[in-house]
């Protein structure tokens, strides 16, 4: 199963077998985390396993945990992109986490200490081997015309790549993402939230956001696109009114 299947093959798992992984199989994991794209390379960030499956202790403390025998616990620097590009990241190592049969969920309430230098930690993903009595089914998602400015989208393209951010996992299931698609690009929107919002709820919207472009990216690659992903200039950014704008995923036939 490569990653853009296992978009498709995806969803939270909350109950996991407390068993532990072949060492060979966690160096592959551990190799594979060396090879993570960032969206933003100057976002630093670092990505620790930990191992969980010989305690009955929980290892985080929060609300809506899993217990599972490992965790992947990323920690970034301050930056003005952090969460994004930690959704970014993430959702590679959780779709190859997938691929290679493994189950996974996002905590976003999982608190972990800091680290002792800048780097704080943004988001906890649980994974191993699903229980035998995991649920199994996915959670729904709105419909493709309630995220896209205009409806219906006739490109192929555009069309496949939307679908697979729409099936995207958030917080909440909040699905906060929109999109326009242009010609030869899509502009990527995030809707904007009450007022009331935590200062954590915001940083896991874009952490939402980062997960849904790395869909959109692997759905360019999977058709064969050349893709970027990046921002309009100031002067020039699309609007959409309750939405902030997020970036644009521009991308054309490959020339060979
Ligand atoms: C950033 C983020 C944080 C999440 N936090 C939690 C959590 O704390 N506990 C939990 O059980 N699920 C959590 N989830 C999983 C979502 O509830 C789940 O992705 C969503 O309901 C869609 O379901 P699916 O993943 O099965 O497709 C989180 C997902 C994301 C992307």
């Amino acid at each position: 199963m490569t990653q853009y299947e296992a978009i498709g093959r995806r969803h939270s798992v909350r109950r996991f077998q407390m068993t532990a992984i072949d060492p060979h199989i966690m160096k592959q994991i551990n190799c594979f985390i060396q090879t993570l794209a960032p969206l933003h390379p100057q976002a630093a960030y670092r990505i620790a396993v930990v191992e969980a499956y010989n305690t009955q202790k929980h290892v985080f403390k929060g609300m809506f945990l899993a217990q599972a025998p490992y965790y992947l616990v990323l920690s970034a620097k301050d930056h003005p992109f952090a969460a994004v590009n930690a959704g970014y990241v993430m959702e590679q190592l959780v779709l190859y986490l997938v691929s290679k049969g493994f189950a996974t969920c996002y905590l976003g309430d999982a608190k972990s200490k800091p680290d002792l230098d800048q780097y704080q930690p943004m988001i906890v993903v649980a994974f191993g081997k699903a229980a035998a009595t995991a649920v199994k089914k996915p959670a729904s998602r709105k419909k493709l015309t309630e995220l896209v400015n205009q409806p219906p989208v006739a490109q192929q393209n555009a069309r496949k790549i939307i679908e697979a951010a729409r099936i995207a996992p958030s917080a909440f299931n909040l699905q906060p993402w929109r999109f326009m698609p242009q010609d030869g690009k899509i502009h990527v929107f995030m809707k904007k939230e009450s007022l009331m919002q935590t200062k954590r709820m915001k940083e896991l919207t874009l952490l939402d956001m980062g997960i849904a472009m790395c869909h959109m990216a692997l759905a360019a690659e999977e058709l064969w696109l050349d893709w970027r992903l990046s921002r309009e200039d100031t002067s020039n950014e699309p609007i959409w009114k309750g939405c902030q704008y997020v970036a644009t995923l521009y991308y054309e036939i490959k020339s060979f």
